[in-house]
């Protein structure tokens, strides 16, 4: 059963300056509602009980925003208003789930994730990537029911265009099983267009095994001189670990960008 799930919070979000100098990403509105509240509510569906955050001091208004219940208290004393009792009610039940760890220097998303080791319960956990939002069908509940079925990790996949693939983690496929899941037989940080075995994409939602620690404890750095969490993915697929790719079927909003974060407002607004 995959009862944790792992979110890591601790890049600069440079992208999204000037918004993010001084707040964090996650915590901006996307249709009246902040883009992690999104993530939970996926991975509270697919059955998680408990969500680790990787923060850091300089996004400490992450845990502030689930953890201001005095605030709450004093407002809802005089007002008495039920649609600020609701939503007090909603942070309340997320921050029973949430834990912090910190990872104050953004050295990447494979230095992120080994901060979680001592908490991290189970033989496999779930990975969700803030910045990528996946809208109308629950793409962690899909990949959980594939890891069921073949008790092997899992990560979400995407076809992008050929001459974008230098943005993302491209599969090489060994084999499909049926028209939504494949095989992987490897996977490349951010490829040049001419170096790139496809145009399949890792997309942020990952269902990884507990046996990652051990490679990350040493994993080099790799493109931008950063710890990536697909490097290390890469050595266990060459270790002859199973790794299937699922193409999820809800509709993907890259929030990480400007145009992207727009767009998701105006996307989610239509739903
Ligand atoms: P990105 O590198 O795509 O986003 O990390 P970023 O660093 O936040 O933003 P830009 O690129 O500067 O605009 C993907 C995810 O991994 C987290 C980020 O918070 C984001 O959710 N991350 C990245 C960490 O937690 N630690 C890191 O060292 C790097």
């Amino acid at each position: 059963m995959i009862k944790q799930a792992i979110i890591p919070l601790a890049g600069l979000g440079t992208r999204l300056l000037p918004l993010t100098s001084v707040f964090p990403k996650e915590l901006l509105p996307i249709n009246g509602k902040p883009g992690i509240e999104y993530i939970l509510d996926e991975c509270i569906d697919a059955g998680v009980k408990e969500i680790i955050f990787i923060i850091s001091k300089k996004k400490e208004m992450i845990r502030k925003y689930f953890n201001n219940d005095n605030f709450y208290k004093s407002i809802i004393k005089k007002k008495k208003d039920p649609r600020i009792i609701k939503e007090y009610k909603k942070i309340l039940f997320y921050k029973k789930k949430i834990k912090y760890v910190y990872q104050n220097k953004p050295l990447g998303t494979g230095d992120a994730v080994l901060k979680t080791k001592k908490l991290i319960k189970n033989n496999y956990f779930l990975m969700l990537l803030p910045d990528d939002l996946i809208m109308k069908k629950n793409c962690s509940k899909d990949m959980v029911k594939i890891h069921k079925k073949y008790k092997a990790s899992v990560m979400a996949s995407m076809k992008v265009k050929k001459n974008n693939v230098d943005r993302w983690g491209i599969y090489s496929i060994n084999k499909n099983y049926d028209k939504s899941n494949f095989k992987i037989s490897d996977v490349i940080e951010k490829p040049n267009a001419e170096d790139a075995p496809s145009n399949n994409a890792v997309i942020g939602r990952y269902i990884l095994p507990k046996k990652i620690f051990n490679y990350l404890k040493n994993q080099k750095k790799g493109k931008g001189n950063e710890i990536h969490i697909t490097d290390a993915i890469r050595r266990m697929i060459l270790d002859k670990n199973l790794f299937i790719g699922h193409k999820f079927k809800g509709n993907y909003l890259d929030c990480g960008s400007m145009n992207g974060y727009i767009n998701s407002g105006i996307e989610i607004s239509k739903i």
